[in-house]
């Protein structure tokens, strides 16, 4: 996830905006750039790799063309690759008008083609940040000339699309403009300087005092003071806040570790992840990346998903979703068994690779040699310019923003989004009708509402958890779509709290796993209400008869399920498909909890990597 530095003030703005940047690491990233306004001149300079390096570029650069980089006033940027490529020249700041304005842009601006229509200019990079920057340029000069706030302003009533950006212009050495919509920015407030950040991190070390930006919100600052205003030019009085926190908890978002942070931030990034992606009125997904035109969509004859761990679930949940729309054959294969079978593909196979990091060798190998096979072959990753999103040389990011707990939790709900939206492309192909499809894109945009209900009963999540931490063993079960989100849930429980768990598709207990149950041996049953409900609660009932506690997961106002279980949590209803996305996440909240109440390091836990990079 990108991050932003700003400041203005009477010190040197460079070191604080080096050190905002190594502040900001933690959000991972893969380039970063500053800007820093000298003698009526904007001095640029970006790098690829890390702030580090960055540093070393700019100490180099001083010696060698003497640029001193000095200034008080200056802007800079931790670049995570949406649009184009990892690359100096798509590096922020980008510039505008000859090097005259330069801005840093979280975020993606989604009209970007049709304000590049507009501005039919050459362009350096291949970045949607690069034409906002002209387009505010633009409106520089014609609508606000000699005003760059009016010239921000007017030239956002045009954008569509998320940001959290800084401008700054030559002949305005006094001021910074930053504006807000979807991508969070903060102001804090020094003694006649002001410190500008994507969070609060790089300004801790200055100053307590801060105020936050809203959506829609454009903020006017100088030495002197800082003003609001909203698009319509109306001005807003903002309130500041002293915040006590160390960096520490700033990078946590205020959270006790990095797992829970994700786990909230699910409603978040999951609108980011559908963002641009709904063709709401032809009742279908919109996602560029499949690169392939109708006709050869509609040579594909089979898909099969490869992935591990959390990936290998999502892919699960999504099979349900595929059979379903298209009516094309579909399986999920874990990406080392994949390799090592003679996997039947032809170019008729679409296979997709699908993981958060885009590193794992197991998928990287089973990716190659579906390739060699002569497979179709897209990836569906996390971290950009990764081995699979190069190798795969088409695809999808799931934009889920970095993910720093080992345990995998957003880039699970992101991996279903993301598929779910591609099943919705290949089923209206395949005779779903625009109905249904509207209906399944309605439901989508209801998610983070609804994922933000379940996320509010956390506390209750955590004092099930305390009661169950002594247990030894769990079992979970689901049906149909929601057998994988057993899977899921169990492999939260285990990788985290170290607790022994399994995952069996409810139907299939009583072929042996049911020996193993008694008073000691809880199982969590997955009993939403759906077409498999009243099977699913025979499988309660038979739990119930071995004396084993059940807790149930069950969909809001099932007073039944209630009865059936010694406890419920319960989750709003939504369409079949799309249950997991709800569903996951009161067992992730199950698992951290559990794991925080045994004194697990929940971040980090033993025996695991993030990236598994060897076989
Ligand atoms: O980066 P990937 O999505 O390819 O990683 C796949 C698995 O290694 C990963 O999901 C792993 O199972 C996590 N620890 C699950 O929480």
């Amino acid at each position: 996830m990108c991050g932003i530095v700003g400041y203005i003030g009477n010190k040197e703005a460079l070191p604080v905006l080096l050190e905002g940047l190594k502040d900001l690491e933690y959000r991972g990233y893969d380039s970063a750039g500053v800007a820093v306004l000298h003698d009526g001149k904007i001095e640029r300079i970006r790098e690829v790799g890390k702030v580090e390096m960055l540093a070393k570029k700019i100490k180099n650069k001083t010696k060698e063309v003497r640029l001193p980089y000095k200034g008080v006033l200056g802007i800079a940027h931790t670049r995570w690759a949406t649009h184009g490529g990892v690359s100096e020249k798509n590096a922020h700041p980008h510039t505008a008008g000859a090097g005259k304005l330069a801005l840093v842009h979280n975020g993606i601006i989604e009209n970007y083609r049709e304000l590049k229509e507009k501005l039919n200019e050459s362009l350096e990079s291949e970045t949607d940040t690069e034409i906002l920057a002209k387009w505010i340029f633009k409106n520089y000069q014609n609508v606000g000339r000699g005003d760059l706030f009016q010239a921000v302003r007017s030239a956002l009533l045009s954008v569509r699309g998320t940001y959290g950006l800084v401008v700054i212009h030559a002949d305005h050495p006094g001021e910074l403009v930053a504006a807000r919509m979807g991508s969070p920015l903060v102001i804090g407030l020094g003694d006649s300087e002001y410190y500008l950040a994507s969070d609060i991190t790089p300004i801790l070390p200055y100053t307590k005092k801060v105020s936050f930006l809203e959506d829609g919100e454009v903020a006017k600052i100088s030495r002197e003071g800082f003003e609001v205003f909203n698009l319509k030019d109306e001005e807003i009085s903002k309130s500041v806040i002293k915040i006590d926190w160390d960096v520490e908890k700033a990078q946590k978002g205020g959270f006790e570790n990095f797992m829970l942070k994700e786990i909230f931030d699910q409603p978040t990034v999951f609108e980011d992840a559908i963002r641009g992606r709904m063709d709401i009125g032809g009742g279908t997904g919109k996602l560029g990346g499949l690169n392939m035109s109708l006709e050869e969509m509609r040579q594909v004859k089979r898909i099969i998903l490869i992935a591990c761990g959390t990936a290998s679930h999502a892919c699960m949940c999504a099979k349900y979703a595929f059979e379903k729309l298209s009516g094309l054959p579909i399986d999920v294969d874990v990406s080392s068994e994949f390799r090592y079978r003679e996997p039947i593909v032809d170019r008729h196979t679409l296979v997709f690779a699908v993981s958060q990091s885009g590193e794992t060798i197991d998928t990287v190998m089973a990716l190659r040699e579906a390739k060699k096979r002569g497979a179709v072959a897209r990836g569906i990753v996390n971290v950009v310019g990764s081995t699979i999103a190069r190798e795969a040389g088409a695809g999808t990011y799931i934009h889920a923003g970095p993910e720093l707990a080992v345990a995998s939790t957003k880039a699970f709900t992101n991996m279903v989004a993301v598929l779910l939206l591609y099943a919705l492309e290949f089923g209206r192909l395949h005779g779903v009708d625009l109905e249904t499809g509207q209906k399944i894109l309605e439901e989508f945009l209801k998610i983070p509402a609804k994922m933000n209900r379940i996320l509010k009963n956390s506390n209750d999540i955590k004092t099930i958890a305390e009661k169950y931490k002594n247990n030894s063993d769990f079992l979970f079960i689901g049906r149909g779509i929601n057998y994988p989100v057993a899977l899921e849930g169990s492999l939260k429980l285990k990788e985290i709290s170290y607790i022994h768990s399994e995952a069996y598709p409810a139907g299939e207990m009583k072929h042996g796993a049911i020996a193993l149950l008694s008073s000691d041996f809880p199982v969590f049953a997955i009993m939403t209400k759906n077409e498999l409900y009243e099977k699913i609660k025979s499988n309660v009932e038979e739990v119930r008869a071995r004396k084993s506690k059940v807790i149930i997961i069950a969909t809001e106002g099932d007073a039944e399920a209630k009865e059936l279980c010694d406890d419920v949590i319960y989750v709003p209803k939504t369409m079949e498909l799309l249950e997991p996305l709800l569903n996951t996440i009161p067992l992730q909240l199950f698992a951290y909890h559990t794991a925080v109440a045994l004194g697990r390091d929940v971040d980090r836990p033993r025996n695991l990597a993030k990236s598994v990079t060897v076989e």
